[in-house]
């Protein structure tokens, strides 16, 4: 079965300008007082919520294990007039990146569940390795937790349009007894009422609980860790919003 990441033109069709503006506001709400002036994406993907942040005018690096999702991001800076430097990579391995370091290191739009439970810790750990002392740890997620309370199968999005073009998405989840949960994309394309495409994809997550999160984050040595929804304007307790973000802050004294 396909990856949507492979239609990085079919992923941003949700894209629009309020949701750009929302990305703007989340930044802008996480990053006040915090004195971050360059920032590495390491799941980048096509920059739906990082891009805004060069917008803000930081420095913005990124990478990801997707080609396509890559070119969608750099043709959408090249067309902002926003510079930002990419690599190909995956996240369990960031040597591309080795000798650099940044005000901050994040992964965005619930990616780090890509990996299984047992490598997220280690992932984290090569993302601090390129975070200056003093600097910040930033990973977004879905809650897991309140996920794998309910075992909710079926999400019906509000549809949104291309051109004349209708697009339609549902998810469907499966939860298989291994703990992953494979989310089923089913995308239909139609005008004049008459569905004329569908494109279907799939993906596979590994849940991971927020106590993981946290645990890795102070083995790690981070001690100020800030929750917020996602995004972060909202005014939800992030413990109950569908999806939240942790900031960490690294201690000067560790290098
Ligand atoms: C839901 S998309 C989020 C993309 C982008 N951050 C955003 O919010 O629009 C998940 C991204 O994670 C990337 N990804 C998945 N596994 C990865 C890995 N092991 N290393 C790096 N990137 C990965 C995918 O290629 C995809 O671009």
């Amino acid at each position: 079965m396909p990856s949507l990441y492979d239609r990085a033109d079919i992923y941003d069709l949700i894209e629009n300008e309020e949701r750009h503006g929302w990305y703007k506001r989340h930044w802008e709400t996480v990053l006040r007082d915090t004195g971050i002036h360059s920032l590495l994406d390491v799941s980048i993907g096509s920059g739906s919520v990082t891009l805004p942040l060069a917008e803000l005018g930081v420095q913005l690096s990124g990478s990801d294990l997707s080609g396509a999702m890559l070119e969608n991001c750099a043709k959408k800076a090249d067309g902002q007039g926003l510079s930002v430097e990419l690599k190909r990579s995956d996240f369990r391995d960031l040597s591309c990146w080795a000798g650099r370091v940044f005000d901050c290191v994040a992964s965005t739009g619930n990616s780090l569940p890509y990996v299984p439970n047992a490598e997220a810790g280690d992932v984290l750990a090569r993302m601090d390795a390129l975070v200056k002392p003093g600097g910040y740890l930033y990973c977004d997620t879905r809650n897991w937790d309140a996920i794998l309370e309910t075992r909710q199968r079926f999400y019906l999005y509000n549809p949104f349009f291309d051109g004349d073009t209708r697009v339609n998405l549902m998810q469907v989840w499966d939860y298989p007894a291994d703990g992953s949960i494979i989310f089923n994309l089913l995308y239909t394309f139609e005008q004049d009422n008459r569905i004329f495409q569908k494109e279907i994809f799939e993906e596979r997550y590994h849940p991971i609980p927020r106590k993981l999160l946290l645990d890795a984050l102070a083995e790690l040595g981070y001690q100020e860790v800030e929750q917020f929804p996602f995004p972060a304007f909202v005014n939800q307790d992030p413990e109950q919003a569908e999806w939240y973000c942790v900031l960490a802050q690294k201690p000067l004294g560790i290098v």
